[in-house]
């Protein structure tokens, strides 16, 4: 039998409570599909750092390396200085593990309320693959005299055409694999670059110089070039017209949380970080939500999501699409996708679809 080493991280908030659902739904899909998750828990997180001053510690860092994915809660703690666990934990994660992309499907489930008025399942139903590893986020930059009138600082989105190169073709691989035409629900597989190449011209020359040259080589992937500032009026108005899409980082990130309102919301937004040769890790990506913690109210369907990716990664697809189908039968008995309002306990929906995946 396939098994896999798990490293879970619950972390803090609800992190624990969604995840605790997330695995009662591998564990249904392990029993159906004959395979095991080898599943090792760390503390890692704002509880950890409140108590010890670590956030990761090499040695940890180092275990995770040795897993096939990671499995992560969430991390935060109004307590901790915005930045700190940021930095120290999610951050580090994806440089020191080189999880170079963010992946974020954009999927409607059935009977969900989208704000986009009159847009159904069909309408929203595409992924966003985020260069996870430059950019902004590189960290370049500085401030100089910071606390007189003086002041000047600057942050540099920087580029390698490595980091452009990998990023681009990962989307084209996804495209041709996960796009509308390879699924069976549309005519044709389309990557869509989104950037600001009339104003960041340096960085756009790059990347649009990568997405013309690899997309040579993917005859069966049709290319579109959209502004960013454009695709998320396109993204509230015609959500259909999209695919996949690729982007820069913080571009990416921004756009990632209009798309999840659009899908309804953080309590089903799955995301992951990736790295296609290593190791990648797979989240919910609503965070801590502290109001609800310990009231079982929190929506666990994001971190469900979260697992049904990880699997799919994993090579599990029967697994993976169960899962996500099971989500699909349970949605529509649902009241709402928000805490304490969905007719259901954070238990009771694990439940649900747990069942619906054992069937
Ligand atoms: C995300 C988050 C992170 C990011 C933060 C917590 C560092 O917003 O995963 O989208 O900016 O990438
Ligand atoms: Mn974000």
């Amino acid at each position: 039998m396939k098994s896999y080493n798990i490293a879970v991280v619950p972390g803090d908030g609800t992190g624990p409570e969604v995840i605790a659902e997330g695995l009662k739904v591998l564990n249904a899909a392990e029993r159906r599909f004959g395979f095991t998750l080898a599943t090792t828990a760390y503390d890692v997180g704002a509880g950890r750092y409140l108590a010890t001053g670590e956030t990761l510690p090499d040695s940890v860092l180092e275990e995770f390396r040795g897993h096939d994915a990671m499995f992560l809660g969430a991390i935060g703690d109004p307590r901790v200085t915005s930045g700190i666990l940021e930095k120290g934990i999610l951050l580090k994660l994806r440089f020191a593990l080189d999880q170079y992309i963010n992946l974020r499907p954009i999927r409607l489930y059935p009977g969900v309320d989208s704000p986009l008025k009159g847009k159904g399942p069909k309408d929203i139903d595409y992924c966003v693959v985020r260069e996870n590893s430059g950019g902004l986020y590189t960290g370049m930059g500085g401030i100089s005299r910071p606390d007189s009138d003086d002041a000047v600082a600057t942050q540099v989105m920087t580029y390698t055409h490595e980091q452009v190169e990998r990023c681009i073709r990962y989307a084209f691989e996804y495209a041709r694999k996960y796009g509308k035409k390879a699924r069976g629900v549309g005519e044709k597989n389309t990557l869509a670059m989104v950037g600001k190449s009339n104003v960041l011209t340096y960085v756009y020359q790059l990347w649009n110089r990568v997405f013309a040259e690899v997309g040579e080589e993917y005859p069966d992937v049709e290319r579109q070039y959209f502004h960013v500032d454009a695709t998320t009026l396109y993204m509230v108005a015609s959500p259909e017209m999209f695919d996949v899409i690729v982007t820069e980082n913080m571009f990416g990130d921004i756009i990632t949380d209009l798309a999840a309102i659009t899908q309804g919301g953080l309590g089903v937004s799955s995301g992951a970080n990736i790295n296609p040769h290593g190791v990648s890790m797979f989240e919910p990506i609503g965070g801590t939500a502290p109001m609800w913690t310990g009231k079982h109210a929190i929506n666990p369907i994001a971190a469900i999501g979260a697992g049904a990716m990880m699997l799919e990664h994993l090579g599990e697809t029967q697994a993976a699409q169960a899962i996500t189908r099971a989500i699909a039968s349970v949605t529509p008995k649902m009241k709402s996708q928000l805490a304490n309002e969905m007719g259901y306990t954070t238990e009771q929906v694990g439940d649900m679809i747990a069942a619906a995946v054992a069937e």
